[in-house]
Parts: structure tokens; sequence; C-alpha cells
């Protein structure tokens, strides 16, 4: 808890991430991953081993971007940094685990950006969504660009902003919620296809709420009915294991993992 406050206090973000749960957001999933570091080992070696095939096929190899890096719980790092001249790390908050992380490899470099399109819209800075991704991903040099468990956690805040609010968000109002999740994954998979490096995708696709009979309570499509294809292999990911969100409950999220998406 001090701990968390204390990240909440020192880490050098922007004020609209902090004002919107970006920076919370962050810090508490930095805690559960430390609690639940067991549970999730086998989903991010399985999204390792993903980038690590993208990484062997990739043509050019000049520079890598890892959207969503976070943490870099689920990033082969030296892998990328052996391979390419230069890797972006791209994510709304970088923490400081990361931020040490990174002091080992002379060939890092880090870009604080929303990639949901969604910030300066909920923040009033525009008047609609303007999902784009940084310009690093489009540059000649770029090789690989990799979205690492980051597809369904973009509507997330944008979603329940807009269902929590009276008042639209441009044209969108509180009865668009749905549509306004869909349109946002829609986006980041049209601006990723509209690449011309490789492309290399892992997100986790659904959420499932079950009991410790294996009896299902809930279930929820984190991707909002959008489709990605046929995946390289998919894999279940224990987010939230009995005792850590309920003492009967647990949560699993299946994921997939794509080494060449667009392919
Ligand atoms: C499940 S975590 C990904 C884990 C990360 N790859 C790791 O290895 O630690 C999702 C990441 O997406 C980032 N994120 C969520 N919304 C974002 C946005 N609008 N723009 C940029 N990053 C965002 C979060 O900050 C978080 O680091």
């Amino acid at each position: 808890m001090l701990l968390d406050l204390l990240h909440l206090l020192t880490t050098p973000a922007p004020s609209a991430q902090r004002r919107l749960g970006y920076l919370r957001d962050s810090i508490w999933l930095m805690s559960r991953a430390r609690r639940c570091r067991r549970a999730w080992a086998p989903h991010l070696e399985a999204s390792r081993a993903v980038m690590r095939a993208a990484i062997a096929g990739a043509e050019r190899r000049d520079t890598a971007v890892v959207l969503g890096s976070g943490l870099l719980l689920d990033v082969p790092l030296a892998d990328l940094t052996g391979a390419f001249r230069r890797v972006v790390l791209v994510d709304a908050v970088h923490l400081a685990p990361a931020r040490r992380a990174i002091r080992a490899f002379a060939n890092v470099e880090m870009l604080t950006a929303d990639l949901s399109g969604a910030m300066a819209l909920m923040t009033g800075g525009a008047r609609d969504l303007d999902p784009r991704l940084p310009p690093v991903c489009a540059e000649p040099g770029t090789g690989l660009v990799i979205s690492a468990n980051l597809l369904s956690q973009l509507p997330i805040r944008p979603v329940d902003r807009l269902e929590a609010s009276r008042r639209p968000l441009g044209a969108w109002t509180r009865e668009d919620g749905d549509a306004f999740g869909r349109r946002i994954v829609e986006a980041h998979l049209a601006a990723l296809a509209a690449l011309t490096a490789r492309v290399c995708l892992v997100t986790d696709l659904d959420e499932t709420e079950e009991d410790r009979q294996g009896r299902v309570h809930a279930r929820h499509d984190l991707l909002y009915g959008v489709r990605l294809g046929t995946p390289d292999r998919t894999w279940t990911w224990e987010l939230a294991p009995f005792g850590e969100t309920a003492r009967n409950r647990r949560l699993t999220h299946r994921v997939a993992g794509f080494a060449d998406w667009r392919r």
C-alpha cells in the first residue's frame, strides 16, 4: 500500500494519465502481478515465446516497437535489444521497474503515448476518437511492431468513463458503450494492419468467472465481438486465482498469440 502510494507520487506521468486513472491502473496491475506471480508465469512465458518467434521471422532489423510495454513482464527485452539496432517501448505509463530495467541496454527508448485515441476526447481536447500509432511504427527501418497484451485494455477506461457520465463524449452517449469499445478495438487493429512492418499481436479475448466446482458464472467478450482470425497458439491466463478477488471465484482469460498477425 505504501509502495503503491510512493509510485503514485513519484512516477513521471502526464496529467491526463493521472487524472483519468491510467497511473493508478498501472500501479494496481503491478501489485497484482506481484501477488499472482506463480499463476501468471505460464501466460507470461507463452507471450514471450510468441514474441520470440516474431523476432526470429523479422526481415528488417533496424527498429522494433513494443506497444503496451508496461512493466515488461511479457516482453523478451534482451532478445529484442540483441536483434534490433533500436527498441522503442510505448505505453501510457512507464513505472519505475520498467525504467530501471532498460538501464541495462543502450539501445532502448521509452515513449509515453495514448494508443486508444480516446484520452483527448475524455479530457475535452478533441471532439472524437483519434486513434493513431506513434510515427516510429511506420518508419521504413521499423521491422517489427508488437502489440503486447494491450488490445483488450484500450477500451476499458474510455468505456467506463462514457458509461458513468451523464454528459456525452463528443457524439458518443452512455448508451453507446459497446459500440464505442468496439470502435477502439477496431481502430487499433486497422492501424496495425496499415503498417509495412511485421506485426506481432498478443491479446486476451474473453474473461470467464468460475467457482471451485468449475461452474461458469459469467463470461465477457473483451474485444466487443471483434474477431481476429486464427492464432498461432492460444492459452489460458489465470488472471485472478481463487482468493485474489473472491475466496471461491477465479477469473481466467483466453489469450491468442500471432507471431505474424497480418499473414
Ligand atoms: C496488461 S498490460 C500489458 C502488460 C505489459 N506488456 C507487460 O509486460 O507488463 C496493458 C498495458 O496497456 C497500457 N495501456 C492501457 N491503455 C493504454 C493507452 N490508452 N495507451 C497506451 N497504453 C495503454 C497499460 O498502461 C499497461 O501497461
